[in-house]
C-alpha cells in the first residue's frame, strides 16, 4: 500500500500516448525555422539558398495552429528542439533545420524558450492535437572529424565510434561509422555503452515528460543497432517513428520491430514510381510493395505515409502534373498509415533537394488552396471514420489495377486513382467492390466487410457526384473530364461524416474545370436540382 502509494506520487502528470492512440491521427510536419513569422517581421529576406535562419519559432507555430487544426490535422511534427551548432556559417550555411545537435540537454535558444515551448505544447494539447518532436540520438554535430567533445552532452571519447566514412554495403558500417562528411562530419554517439543508454534513457524521459510530447520522430534510426531502441523508447514512454530511409523491407521490418513505427519510405518510392508525371507510371510498384508490407512489417497501420520532407523533393519537383499530386496524396490518407503532411506541400512549394525543399511557407498567406481544401476533405473523413468506426485497423485490399490506375478498399471506403494526369481521356478505371451479390470468387471471400447491409450507391467525397454499384459490385471512374482521384463512401454515412448534406439521392454529374476541385458552382447546381427532385417526389 505504502509502495504503491510512493509509486504513484513518482507518475508524471501528463497523457503516454501509444501506437493505439496514434493510429487514427494525422500528422502536419513542421520545420520550426520555416513555419511562420513573428508579427511585423519582414516576410521578404528568407532566402531558402542561404541556409540560413529565417525567424520562425515554437510561439510563431503556437499563434498559427489555427491554420493546421482548420485543415483536419490531428498531430503536428515539429524539428528537433535541441541545442545546436552556432559556430561560423559552414559550406553547408547554418542550423537552421535544428539536425545539427551541440548540447542534447539544451533547448534551442534559436526557437524560443522552455516556457515557450510548454505553452506550445498546451495549446496542442488545448486543441486536442498531438505534438510529436523530432529527435536526435544517432550523432550530435562537427565541423572537424577531431571535434571538441566538451561542448556536448556526451563528453567522454569513449561515447563515442571512433571516426570512419560509411560503407553503405556494410550494415555494422552503417551503424557505427559517421554520417555527414568531412565538412560537416556528424560524430556517432556510441549507443553500444552501457553509460550512454543510461543518459539518454533519463534524458528521454525528462524531455518528455517536461514539455508533455506525446511522440517522437526519430532522425537517422537506421544509423543506430534496432536493439537500443526498446530501450529507449520505453524510456520515453510514447509513441516512437522512426526514419529508416530506404526501401529494403528486411530492414524496414526489422525497425518497426524495435519501435512503434517507421516512416513509410517503401510506399513513397512505389508512390513515386505510380503517380509520377512524367514517369514510369507503374501501378504494380504500389501493389507490391503494399503486398510486402502487410506480409513483412509488425503494424501497417501506424507507418507514417508521406509524399514529401526534408530530404526528399518537394512532389512539384518530381512531377508537373498537379492531379498527380491529388491522386498519390489520396493514397497516403486512405490506405493504410498514419498520414503526413509536410509544410507547404498543400501550397505546391516547388525545391528539389535540401535546401531548396525547405522553403518559408509564409510567402503562400496561408492561402485555402486546392490542396488545402482537398486535405481537409481528407482529414474530416478520416477523422469521422477514425472517431465512429474501426476503420484505422482494417487493412487495405486492393480491389483492381489497370494501366491507369488502382483501386483500393479500407473499410467501407472505395478509392479509386489514377495517373493519367489532368488531360481528359476516354479511358476509365473500375473497382470490383464485394458490394451486391455476386461475390463467390474467392479472392474476394477475405475481404473486409464490415458495412451493415449492402450499399448500392457511394458518394464521392470531393464532388458529392453519385456513384451506382454495377452488376459484377463494379464502381468505374471515368475520366473524360481529367484524371481525379475518387474516394467513395457509403451512401448511409456520407451525411454522417458531414459531406454532402444537401445531396440526398439526387444524381450530379459534376464538370470538373481542368481537373481542379472546385466546389462553388457545383454546390448550388446541386441545390437547385435537389429542390427539383423533391418536387417531383412530392
Ligand atoms: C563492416 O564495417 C565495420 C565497421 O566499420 C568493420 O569493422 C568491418 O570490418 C566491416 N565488415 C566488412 C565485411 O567489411
Ligand atoms: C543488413 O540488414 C538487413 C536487415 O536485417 C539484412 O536484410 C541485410 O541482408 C543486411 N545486409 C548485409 C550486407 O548484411
Ligand atoms: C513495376 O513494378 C514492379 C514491382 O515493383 C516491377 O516488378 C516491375 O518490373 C516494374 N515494371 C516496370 C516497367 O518498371
Ligand atoms: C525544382 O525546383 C527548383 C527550385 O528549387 C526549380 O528551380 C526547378 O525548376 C524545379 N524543377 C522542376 C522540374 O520542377
Ligand atoms: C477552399 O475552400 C474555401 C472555404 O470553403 C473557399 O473559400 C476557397 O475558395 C476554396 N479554395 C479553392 C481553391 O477552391
Ligand atoms: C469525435 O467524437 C466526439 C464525441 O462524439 C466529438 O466530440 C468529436 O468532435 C469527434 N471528433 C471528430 C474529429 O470527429
Ligand atoms: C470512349 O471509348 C469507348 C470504348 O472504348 C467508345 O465506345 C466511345 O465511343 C469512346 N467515346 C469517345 C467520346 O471517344
Ligand atoms: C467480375 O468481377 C471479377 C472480379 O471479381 C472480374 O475479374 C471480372 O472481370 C468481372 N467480370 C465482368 C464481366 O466485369
Amino acid at each position: 500500500m505504502l509502495l504503491s502509494s510512493l509509486l504513484l506520487a513518482f507518475v508524471p502528470a501528463g497523457f503516454a500516448a501509444t501506437a493505439d492512440d496514434w493510429r487514427g491521427r494525422s500528422i502536419y510536419q513542421i520545420i520550426t525555422d520555416r513555419y511562420a513569422l513573428p508579427a511585423g517581421a519582414n516576410p521578404n529576406t528568407c532566402d531558402t539558398s542561404k541556409r540560413t535562419w529565417c525567424g520562425g519559432t515554437w510561439n510563431t507555430i503556437r499563434e498559427n495552429l489555427d491554420y493546421i487544426q482548420n485543415a483536419g490535422f490531428t498531430a503536428i511534427w515539429i524539428s528537433p528542439v535541441s541545442q545546436n551548432y552556432e559556430g561560423p556559417t559552414t559550406a553547408y550555411g547554418d542550423a537552421y533545420h535544428g539536425y545539427w545537435i551541440a548540447d542534447a540537454s539544451q533547448l534551442n535558444a534559436r526557437f524560443g524558450t522552455a516556457d515557450d515551448l510548454k505553452e506550445l505544447s498546451a495549446e496542442v494539447h488545448r486543441r486536442g492535437m498531438y505534438l510529436m518532436v523530432d529527435i536526435v540520438a544517432n550523432n550530435v554535430m562537427a565541423t572537424s572529424t577531431t571535434p571538441d567533445l566538451s561542448t556536448f552532452m556526451f563528453k567522454e571519447q569513449s561515447q563515442y565510434h571512433p571516426y570512419c566514412p560509411i560503407d553503405w554495403l556494410n550494415n555494422t558500417s552503417v551503424q557505427n561509422c559517421w554520417l555527414g562528411d568531412s565538412v560537416v562530419p556528424l560524430p556517432d554517439i556510441n549507443t553500444q555503452d552501457p553509460g550512454v543508454q543510461a543518459t539518454y534513457g533519463t534524458w528521454i524521459q525528462n524531455l518528455v515528460q517536461e514539455y508533455s510530447i506525446d511522440g517522437l520522430r526519430i532522425d537517422a534510426a537506421k544509423h543506430v543497432s534496432a536493439d537500443f531502441w526498446p530501450g529507449f523508447c520505453g524510456k520515453a514512454g510514447v509513441f516512437c517513428m522512426g526514419e529508416v530511409f530506404g526501401d529494403d523491407i528486411a530492414t524496414a521490418s526489422q525497425y518497426q520491430d524495435a519501435m512503434d513505427s517507421i516512416l513509410n519510405y517503401p510506399m513513397y518510392d512505389a508512390l513515386v514510381q505510380a503517380f509520377s508525371i512524367p514517369g514510369p507510371r507503374n501501378v504494380s510498384a504500389v501493389t507490391t510493395v503494399l503486398q510486402d508490407i502487410q506480409q513483412n512489417m509488425k503494424d501497417p497501420t501506424v507507418m507514417g505515409n508521406f509524399l514529401e520532407n526534408q530530404d526528399v523533393p518537394r512532389w512539384h519537383n518530381i512531377s508537373i502534373d498537379q492531379q498527380s499530386l491529388y491522386n498519390a496524396m489520396v493514397f497516403t490518407f486512405m490506405s493504410d498509415g498514419i498520414p503526413i503532411m509536410y509544410y507547404g506541400q498543400e501550397q505546391g512549394l516547388s525545391g528539389n533537394a535540401d535546401p531548396y525543399n525547405r522553403g518559408p511557407l509564409w510567402p503562400s498567406a496561408y492561402a485555402q488552396t486546392t490542396t488545402y481544401n482537398m486535405t481537409k476533405s481528407l482529414n474530416q473523413l478520416r477523422n469521422y471514420l477514425v472517431n465512429s468506426t474501426d476503420w484505422a485497423k482494417s487493412r487495405t485490399q486492393v480491389l483492381n489495377i489497370e494501366s491507369d490506375g488502382i483501386a483500393i478498399m479500407k473499410g467501407d471506403v472505395v478509392t479509386i486513382l489514377t495517373n493519367i494526369g489532368s488531360p481528359p481521356q476516354n479511358v476509365s478505371v473500375v473497382a470490383y467492390t464485394p458490394w451486391e451479390n455476386s461475390f463467390s470468387s474467392t479472392e474476394y471471400a477475405s475481404l473486409v466487410f464490415s458495412h451493415p447491409a449492402p450499399a448500392d450507391t457511394f458518394y464521392s467525397i470531393f464532388t458529392c457526384k453519385q456513384y451506382a454499384v454495377g452488376s459484377n459490385g463494379t464502381l468505374e471512374v471515368q475520366y473524360t473530364l481529367g484524371g481525379v482521384p475518387v474516394v467513395l463512401v457509403p451512401n448511409d454515412i456520407i451525411k454522417d461524416a458531414g459531406f454532402c448534406q444537401w445531396a440526398s439521392h439526387i444524381q450530379a454529374d459534376v464538370p470538373v474545370n481542368n481537373g481542379a476541385l472546385a466546389m462553388a458552382p457545383r454546390a448550388v447546381a446541386l441545390v437547385l436540382s435537389a429542390v427539383v427532385g423533391l418536387s417531383v417526389l412530392v
